[in-house]
């Protein structure tokens, strides 16, 4: 039997063969348009080069892409597990040319194909074209040799394809399988067309147009091909299975979703064993694309589709979580053709485990209520509006599972009762948060969150989206558009840029709109809403239409190379210092990383080089950053560290890095897991560098770390060596040496420093020769009197040398002044057989008077002052003569 594998192998490789380029599928979040749920078919990555915005370096293009339909247009939700071919998810594949081949190519590629290499009979073969397209009729005709009654017309949007209300579209023409007449149904187009007898395998879509909001359409500049073959259905075809569960693939998922519930592929419990085997695929795809379940946007439509499959597990009488446990079976079935899901698969069972266990809390009281309900009503009436909605309100049951779970009954729910009971509960919330006192600011945004709802953040994933303006405020209003030279606030319905949050400052970047330009220079965030700063820089942008958001890749990149590296740091310090350490904050900005954590004393250098060392070692390691989704109990229980005091929600994202043999985490490996909404590095190998600038006090018990990676560190570690290198150039010595030869010279200018002094003394004292000489005393009022006019010894200098005058005089009274480092300095001594009589202190400030200079003081024997200059030296003396003659 061919697998599904291979003939999604079969199909790339025949599209390659002739010329077309294998390209990846695209993320399930269409990032290139905020109008669509989830990626929907396989033209969708490629909607702006058939549009002729974009360019590729090829023409020809084929792919296998992950497609989700569970909402809006081509809604499938209701239908899935109980039909034999509706999933939420499915693959589509598809050949494309942009402007290259069209019709004459496209339909005897499909043609050949199918007939030769997938070996279908032609004479099971039958086609539908657009009921005006000869062209493509005529093709049939000729290339495949069909007959006429085998080329329907099609008048209606069957055969004119749509990617949703706007974008490239076109007529198409669609190729059926006639399973033969034991299956009951119709050809296409007849009335009973909707029998399993003829089933649709491949839609040709010849892509003309492009449909605007306004119902207009334009032809295109180049005509080109999209297609899609859903692969399970080729494959069920081709494995000889009239059901595509029954195909390899999902029949895999579905024995082990038996094994796990322990019951009957195929017994009573079938139905909700497809079930789950479908949302299985959509909800792990999901999750690995980044969605994460939530009340609101995409998370919504993710957790309805999870929580439908739990009740289906419930069905099944499974008493624990089942979802999780047959993740490993999808990876094994899909994860070679699509790597991410292995890559995410802790994550997607750790979701879906939590989701489940939550979930199972409630679901119990929730159906015992539901059929409560359905006691007190009359058969096949509606379940009331306000039923249904306590059931959303309180025990989580999206509308759509109560609808599911009726549907089993033959019951419907009253819709527009529960709409009015949500209404009238938002009313309420609205009045109770009117009272609450915040700010009028909050107010607004409050107003548009309300309106539009929150701000979808694709930021995990990628730094460029397309996304809607929802909003522009200017000068705390909204307006419809603002022009170049506005500062805006601006609100769209999903970005790529981070709010600032948790320590890590909001992204800059550029929104682009067909008409206008902004420079986005923060992001922040309030009531969920992202308010993007920007200043408008061409043109206008306005409200209602679509934007490029394209964020600052190169500061991203660093803020995320310092966000991760604060984790490491965290944990490098609780290793060297204790578990007492705790962070007290934190920020994580493009150009630096500063951390805060609570220690009570310094660390000393040998400290900081091991935790420096030790974070580094980790970089190096190159190990995985992973994130996962749990109840904060769970994370605290596998070793988390969360700020202390910090209020969490009821789920919380688990960041975790690095692997050591003493580490913690369910593995018991692990070495960093953190609480964190922060964006990181993929491997700790892209931090590149991590370099310390210093520890110091940021306030009591608290101590801060500032430190620099990547790039920033590199350039900083280059600087410091570029200054060593020049100091070792003015050294005249080898960098290595430096450090000696200025331990050297720092001890030769010491030595230099005493030698100085001495010289100084001696030359003060008398002329510097050794021998007696210098100024001559007198006799003043009978004492000896020596003063004594110096050049530039300091004044710290001269009591060592009034104690020598004093010892060369004898008896008598000393003066010294002298004129150093720009001003003058004053010593007066006595010797002690004369301090009866006379005062050092009278003769300073006599001197220092005459100088111009004020006081001056020290003991009878010894005195001292200052001046600004000794200009007036001899004054300075004369007047110390006249103090020592009373
Ligand atoms: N885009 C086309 C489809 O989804 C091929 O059917």
């Amino acid at each position: 039997m061919t697998s599904l594998n291979d003939i999604r192998a079969t199909f790339l490789g025949f599209f390659e063969t002739n010329d077309h380029r294998v390209v990846d599928s695209s993320p399930l979040v269409p990032r290139n348009d905020p109008t669509l749920m989830f990626t929907n078919s396989g033209m969708v990555q490629f909607k702006n080069v058939f549009t002729g915005v974009e360019h590729r370096d090829y023409v020809r293009a084929t792919t296998a892409q992950k497609c989700v339909r569970a909402g809006g247009k081509h809604n499938d939700l209701d239908n899935v597990g109980y039909t034999a071919r509706h999933h939420t998810f499915f693959e589509m594949l598809g050949n494309f040319s942009f402007g290259d081949y069209f019709k004459e190519a496209a339909i005897p590629f499909a043609w050949d194909l199918i007939t030769k290499e997938f070996g279908i009979s032609k004479d099971r073969l039958l086609v539908t074209v657009y009921h005006t397209d000869d062209e493509a009729a005529q093709i049939w005709k000729t290339y495949a040799g069909l007959p006429d009654e085998r080329i329907i017309r099609i008048p209606t949007s069957d055969n004119f394809w749509q990617m949703g209300p706007t974008g490239p579209c076109g007529p198409c023409t669609e190729i059926f399988y006639d399973h033969g007449d034991h299956i009951p149904g119709g050809p296409p187009g007849s009335p009973d067309e909707d029998g399993d007898r003829f089933i649709e395998i491949w839609n040709l879509v010849f892509m003309q147009y492009e449909q605007f909001e306004d119902g207009t359409r334009r032809e295109l500049g180049a005509q080109s091909i999209d297609t899609g073959m859903g692969l399970e259905r080729i494959g069920a075809l081709l494995q000889g299975k009239h059901d595509n569960y029954d195909t390899d693939l999902m029949r895999a998922l579905i024995e082990a979703c038996a094994h796990a519930t322990s019951s009957d592929p195929d017994g009573p419990g079938r139905i909700h064993h497809r079930v789950i085997a479908d949302h299985l695929r959509s909800t792990s795809f999901l999750i690995a694309d980044g969605v994460m379940p939530s009340n609101e946007g995409r998370g919504y439509v993710l957790r309805r589709i999870m929580r439908r499959a739990m009740r289906h597990a419930h069905l099944l009488g499974a008493k624990d979580p089942v979802m999780y446990r047959l993740v490993p079976a999808l990876v094994m079935q899909m994860g070679q053709a699509y790597p991410e899901l292995g890559r995410a698969q802790p994550l997607i069972e750790e979701t879906l485990k939590l989701e489940e266990s939550r979930f199972r809390e409630t679901l119990d009281r929730g159906l015992r209520l539901l059929d409560e309900e359905l006691a007190h009503l009359p058969d096949r009436a509606d379940l009331p509006g306000a039923a249904a909605f306590k059931l959303y309100d309180t025990y989580g049951f999206p509308l759509d599972l109560t609808q599911d779970a009726l549907r089993e009954r033959g019951r419907a729910v009253d819709v527009a009762g529960f709409d009015a009971a949500m209404a009238e509960q938002k009313a309420k919330a609205r009045a109770a948060w009117a009272g609450s006192g915040e700010t009028a600011d909050a107010a607004l945004w409050f107003d548009i969150a309300e309106r539009d709802g929150t701000t979808e953040f694709l930021g995990y994933d990628t730094e460029t989206a397309e996304g809607q303006i929802r909003a522009i405020v200017l000068g705390g209003a909204e307006v419809p558009e603002a022009s170049a030279g506005d500062s805006v606030l601006i609100v769209l319905n999903q970005t790529p840029f981070y709010a600032e949050a948790g320590g890590q400052v909001g992204d800059s970047g550029v929104l682009r709109t067909d008409t206008g330009v902004a420079r986005i220079t923060d992001t922040r965030k309030t009531a969920g809403v992202f308010i993007h700063v920007a200043d408008v820089t061409e043109g206008r942008i306005a409200t209602g239409t679509g934007a490029e958001l394209r964020v600052n890749h190169d500061r991203r990149s660093a803020i995320r190379a310092n966000h991760s590296a604060t984790h490491l740091l965290h944990e490098a310090l609780r290793e060297a210092l204790g578990e007492h350490v705790a962070q007290r904050g934190s920020l994580n900005a493009p150009d630096r990383l500063r951390f805060d954590f609570s220690h009570s004393k310094a660390m000393t250098p040998e400290e900081l080089v091991r935790v420096e060392a030790e974070v580094n070692a980790f970089i190096r390691q190159n190990s995985k950053v992973e994130t996962r989704i749990m109840t904060p109990d769970d994370a605290r229980a596998i070793g988390a560290q969360a700020l202390f005091g910090e209020k969490y929600g009821d789920e919380v994202r688990v960041v975790s890095m690095g692997e050591a043999p003493t580490g913690k985490g369910l593995n018991g490996r692990t070495w960093s897991i953190e609480l964190c909404g922060g964006t990181h590095v993929r491997q700790t190998g892209d931090i590149g560098l991590f370099v310390t600038l210093g520890e110091s006090a940021s306030s009591a018990g608290v101590r801060r770390i500032e430190a620099l990676t990547g790039q920033a560190a590199f350039d900083h570690l280059a600087g410091q060596d570029r200054k060593l290198a020049e100091v070792a150039a003015v050294l005249k010595a080898r960098p290595e040496d430096a450090p000696d030869r200025v331990r050297a010279l720092l001890d030769e200018r010491k030595a230099l420093q005493a030698e100085v002094a001495d010289l100084r003394r001696k030359i003060a004292l008398g002329g510097g020769s050794g021998a007696e000489g210098g100024e001559v005393p007198r006799t003043v009022n009978g004492v000896t009197f020596l003063a004594q006019v110096l050049d530039g010894v300091p004044g710290r200098d001269l009591p060592g040398l009034i104690d020598a005058l004093k010892a060369r005089v004898g008896s008598g009274a000393v003066l010294l002044i002298s004129e150093a480092d720009g001003k003058a300095a004053v010593a007066a001594g006595v010797t002690t057989d004369l301090t009866g009589r006379l005062s050092a202190v009278d003769i300073a400030r006599a001197a220092v008077e005459a100088l111009g200079g004020k006081g001056g003081g020290g003991r009878p024997d010894m005195a001292q002052g200052g001046a600004k200059s000794a200009e007036n030296a001899a004054a300075a003396i004369a007047a110390a003569e006249a103090a020592l003659k009373g």
